[in-house]
């Protein structure tokens, strides 16, 4: 049968075949030459299941509670930047496929749907702030985010400039004129401008403050009003930082793979976080989840939810909200048939024990 969509990879293909080559190059893309990239996903056939039998698993719970949101189960949307490229409903379509599912969605500051376009589209928003350097427009982000029912920030610290993806910089990747980021209508960010190379790579000049560090945290909560989760992080030391100065939790990534090439995977940070946080700290993570067993392994190692970035574009070009629908369909299957064949019946039984490094 043509076009038969059994997994996440199916999707990936076509949104391959499908797509303009610059633009699924950005999407798709990693930094430099793509190590980290592929070490993300490699890295879950490096660990191994020892499941667990005979423990009645007729009744499967995966809703958890996350920053005083029950959730239906713990997969998130990751901010993704101008969803419009790969289907016109964009963010609108993701935040709504995701209500569905109870899953939250983040919106990423670059977005095209601004914030209160996508407000009131699923109950649990978050907002991923990029920190511009002009603070007025920073703060204004902040202070919508509140208004209009957002639920956290989620601070991305990766990219204090933006890695360099060479697929755009050879297909000289823009946004499409017809396009706009939705936060910055009526400012120089709107558009990206018409030089050589990935344009990219000069808007964000303008976007990312170089000269942050830890001691913004508290800043952005008091202006926010809003639970902190800081989105990057690597080391147990600069995870225990951000906690030491505010946050609320903090995102195991490396953008995935599009920051620092040659960046360690996440799936082998978990662990040693963990253990440097301590148990009650939210960690959440992300990068090349793609199966059930990804996410079993990840919250075995000890991350509290997970979050999917690319397969979110996948799912939007191949049906917009019905194909993000699709998407957490896919994968809330493939993880509750993972959970049944653990003897796992809710989250707090998947266990250090479940998974070994090979
Ligand atoms: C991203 N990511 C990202 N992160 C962020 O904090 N703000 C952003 O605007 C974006 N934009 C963005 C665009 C595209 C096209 C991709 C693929 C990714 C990173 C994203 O939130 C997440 O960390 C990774 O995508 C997770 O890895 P997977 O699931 O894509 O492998
Ligand atoms: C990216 C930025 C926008 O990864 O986060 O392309």
């Amino acid at each position: 049968m043509p076009n038969q969509i059994i997994n996440l990879f199916d999707l990936e293909n076509l949104f391959n075949k499908k797509l303009p080559p610059d633009i699924a190059g950005y999407y798709n893309s990693g930094a430099r030459d793509e190590i980290t990239l592929k070490k993300n996903r490699e890295v879950f056939h490096e660990y191994e299941l020892l499941p667990k039998l005979l423990r009645d698993v007729s009744r499967i719970d995966t809703s958890t509670n996350l920053l005083n949101c029950l959730l239906k189960n713990p997969i998130i949307l990751a901010p993704v930047a101008m969803q419009q490229m790969a289907h016109q409903d964009g963010e609108i379509a993701s935040a709504k496929a995701a209500h569905i599912y109870g899953s939250p969605m983040t919106l990423s500051t670059s977005s095209n749907y601004s914030i209160e376009e996508v407000a009131h589209h699923n109950e649990n928003l978050f907002f991923q702030l990029y920190f511009a350097k002009d603070r007025t427009i920073t703060e204004r982000m902040l202070k919508k985010t509140k208004k209009y029912g957002f639920k956290a920030i989620i601070f991305t610290v990766d990219a204090p400039q933006l890695g360099t993806r060479e697929r755009d910089e050879r297909n000289k990747f823009k946004m499409p004129d017809h396009l706009s980021l939705g936060n910055f209508k009526g400012t120089i960010l709107e558009k990206f401008d018409n030089r050589d190379g990935s344009s990219m790579n000069m808007h964000n000049e303008l976007l990312f403050d170089k000269s942050l560090t830890f001691e913004i945290i508290p800043w952005i909560k008091e202006v926010s009003e809003l639970p902190v989760l800081v989105k990057g992080i690597l080391r147990p030391d600069d995870a225990l930082l951000c906690f030491k100065h505010g946050a609320d939790g903090i995102i195991i990534s490396n953008h995935g793979g599009r920051q620092l090439d040659t960046a360690t995977p996440t799936l082998k940070q978990i662990e040693p976080i963990r253990k440097e946080v301590g148990k009650e700290k939210l960690l959440i993570v992300d990068g090349g989840i793609r199966r059930g067993t990804d996410i079993l392994k990840c919250i075995a190692l000890g991350a509290n939810a997970v979050q999917i970035g690319r397969p979110i574009l996948w799912g939007l070009n191949y049906g917009g909200e019905a194909g993000v629908g699709l998407v957490l369909d896919i994968l809330l299957k493939e993880f509750i048939e993972t959970m049944i064949l653990t003897g796992c019946r809710n989250l707090s039984e998947i266990t250090r024990d479940l998974v070994r490094k090979i």
